[in-house]
């Protein structure tokens, strides 16, 4: 097939070059908004007079046509025209001729590339921010259920202190919150517009740049012709918040992993989103959650990929450049089905009542609270904290639970305690008892679960 700048070459290219140097098997993603940029740039070509109302007429109606045949899967990708900038090109000069071939009039691929790679993000963001919304939603709604079922909470793994598990649970609402603070902040810098850019230089044909930049719906054009071609620092962060937000999924999963371990069974995993095992029938695996978890590691790597690629490049257009579009590609893609996956399971969520109370009993959970009330007793906290832990130790060498321990006892250690102790030392009411803002008890997260029912619906 002939190439492009047949013009400029003699002999053909090698077959395993071609191979080498197609993106059409990829960034056919493309197709649909580098119709919609060649539309809107055949349109601004023919408002600047550089192409007629006829020529612009034959290119709508062949893009038409090509658009009707990617929808219906008839289009054909043929590696022979590299990538889908020529692929869509080639076809409509085969539909519609003459017209066609003067559609690529100050435009390169390289600011032509940039720009369906900016419509594409753009587009993507908007989705992913609805799907995170989705998320926070269902994890509300557990939270919102369960608003009065008290867990241990962890530090390193330890017991720590009595929680409720929608604030847990809402921890997760809040980080998803910042990720989609990350996505739309970063949409602002990926809705510039590279096109017009040319191959780097820009033109000296009359272009009216502010005609795309309108009709493509971007805020503003990329100022500098060399910087729009060459840079890729919105794939970065778009990536940067992608890999963040898989911490988080990873993170929750880890969670859940946890709950559903035959140490825990705090929850039972949902026979829609669990797997059993090829050989033990007992099994029921968190595969949901454990490829979650691993695909953080997959999305983490298209990040570390995109900055391996841009490091060193020399100004402008390198083409290395166009591994940008894999990683990107699939870690939103992975990052769509994997928030609609969790959207799925979270209502699913279960937790054992019996066996979050039994989790209560042991691990000294009300150990601070303790101290605390010893606090209110006028007693300097770091004395409190010594009774506390000395009756901790008390009570674990006859294991017993704080409130097993007579007043005497604990008398015995501390003057100032009185019959009242034994109203903190249940961890199962605790949480009633926390008032600082954005504590984990009854006061504060219903509280918050009410604000996150307005911001969310
Ligand atoms: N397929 C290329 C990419 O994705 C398009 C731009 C190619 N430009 C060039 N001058 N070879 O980056």
């Amino acid at each position: 097939m002939a190439k492009l700048w047949k013009g400029r070459f003699k002999a053909g290219t090698n077959e395993l070059m071609e191979l080498f140097s197609e993106s059409i098997s990829f960034d056919r993603e493309l197709a649909y908004v580098d119709i919609e940029g060649s539309l809107a740039h055949a349109k601004m070509l023919a408002e600047c007079k550089l192409i007629t109302q006829k020529d612009l007429a034959a290119i709508r109606r062949g893009m038409k046509e090509i658009k009707k045949e990617l929808e219906t899967g008839k289009f054909k990708f043929n590696i022979s025209d590299e990538d889908i900038h020529m692929g869509i090109e080639a076809e409509l000069t085969r539909k519609v001729g003459d017209p066609a071939k003067k559609l690529h009039t100050a435009r390169s691929r390289n600011d032509q590339v940039a720009t369906d790679l900016r419509l594409w993000t753009r587009g993507k963001i908007d989705e992913l921010v609805k799907l995170i919304r989705n998320l926070q939603k269902a994890l509300l709604g557990v939270a919102d259920d369960y608003k009065d079922l008290v867990i241990p909470g962890y530090t390193h793994l330890q017991r720590a202190q009595p929680v409720l598990i929608s604030q847990h649970l809402m921890a997760y609402i809040e980080m998803l919150e910042r990720d989609c603070e990350r996505l739309t902040d970063a949409r602002k810098r990926v809705n510039r517009m590279p096109l017009g850019s040319c191959a780097m230089a820009g033109t000296t044909l009359p272009i009216d740049r502010s005609i795309t930049c309108r009709e493509l719906g971007f805020d503003d054009i990329c100022r500098n012709s060399m910087d729009a071609v060459s840079d890729r620092d919105f794939v970065i962060e778009v990536l940067a918040a992608l890999s963040t937000m898989f911490i988080h999924l990873s993170r929750f999963s880890e969670d859940v992993i946890l709950w559903a371990s035959s140490e825990w069974r705090l929850i039972r995993l949902h026979d829609a989103w669990s797997t059993g095992s090829s050989i033990m029938p007992q099994k029921r695996n968190p595969d949901l959650l454990e490829l979650t978890r691993g695909k953080s590691g997959r999305v983490i790597g298209a990040l570390m990929s995109i900055l391996t690629v841009v490091k060193g490049l020399p100004m402008t257009y390198n083409r290395d450049l166009q591994e940008d579009k894999e990683p990107l590609f699939d870690a939103v893609a992975t990052a769509e089905l994997t928030l609609k996956c969790l959207e799925g399971f979270v209502p699913t969520l279960e937790f054992n009542r019996e066996i979050a109370l039994s989790m209560l009993q042991g691990g000294f959970l009300d150990a601070t609270v303790l101290a605390e009330y010893l606090v209110c007793k006028g007693l300097p906290f770091r004395e409190c904290h010594e009774v506390s832990g000395t009756l901790v130790r008390m009570a674990e060498d006859s294991n017993l639970r704080l409130c097993d321990l007579t007043l005497k006892q604990m008398q015995g250690v501390c003057k100032l305690i009185e019959q009242d102790v034994f109203k903190c030392l249940n961890p199962a009411i605790t949480p009633k008892a926390y008032v600082s803002a954005g504590s984990a008890g009854h006061k504060e997260v219903s509280k918050n679960i009410s604000r996150w029912k307005k911001v969310l619906k």
